[in-house]
């Protein structure tokens, strides 16, 4: 019997991320009770009566840092609660997510994603609690929680059963260091516009051949960098 994998989001703004939980593929995983997200507003930690979780950085930077303590307080409310494979923090300094990264967080149990905010976190959390930084790309958001958003939606979409047919999650687009080829459907014809023969030869062996060759040239022609990294 599977165990739903776990995911803790500890936000300010769960709001951002609620509604995109509960609709299509990731909705549906849940209530097949394959993942169980949930939320945690980091204001429900504030030790101040105004629930207020930032302040003014030492040292006279500008900006806001989110403090210590309801950080502390929320993972460890979590962390007595069961072990987590990972404590992740999304921070644009962060090592860079990619399919490899979903893949094998997919095949953890629990894991924490805690959203950064503001000019930062108070670094001793990065020092003792967190234990994996991840960033979703070379710019920089608002908040972490558009990047805990599709990090949930690249690991939960991996979950073996979560897309119906498994198969086409192992053929997509960075599974193998390539771009998947061309997918098509009726009409066959469009405006003049068609379908590659081949496709509806119905012959297998040959249409395997042609999605190879596809596939190879468009991560030839669009992304040559993935073809090296598949050599190292
Ligand atoms: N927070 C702000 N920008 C980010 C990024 N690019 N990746 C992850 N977290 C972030």
């Amino acid at each position: 019997m599977n165990v739903a994998m776990r995911i803790d989001i500890i936000t300010v703004i769960p709001q951002l991320i609620e509604g995109f939980l509960n609709e299509s593929i990731i909705g549906r995983a849940q209530k097949r009770e394959l993942a169980e997200i949930h939320l945690h507003n980091l204001r429900d930690y504030a030790v101040r009566k105004d629930r207020r979780i930032d302040d003014y950085p030492f040292g006279g930077f500008a900006g806001m840092v989110m403090q210590c303590e309801p950080i502390d307080r929320c993972i460890s409310a979590l962390t007595a609660q069961r072990h987590y494979d990972e404590i992740i923090f999304t921070t644009p300094d962060g090592q860079q997510f990619d399919q490899p990264m979903a893949n094998e967080l997919s095949l953890c149990e629990n894991i924490i994603i805690l959203c950064g905010h503001y000019k930062g976190i108070d670094y001793r959390i990065r020092e003792h609690l967190i234990t994996k930084e991840v960033s979703i790309g070379d710019y920089v958001l608002t908040g972490g929680e558009l990047a805990a958003a599709v990090m949930t939606d690249a690991i939960v979409r991996v979950i073996p059963g979560v897309i119906g047919d498994e198969q086409s999650a192992l053929s997509d687009s960075f599974q193998d260091n390539l771009l998947a080829a061309p997918v098509y459907t009726r009409p066959a014809d469009y405006r003049g516009w068609k379908v590659p023969e081949i496709l509806l030869s119905g012959h297998e062996a040959k249409i395997k051949e042609w999605e190879i060759q596809q596939s190879l040239e468009r991560t030839q022609r669009l992304r040559p960098d993935l073809l090296e990294k598949g050599k190292r």
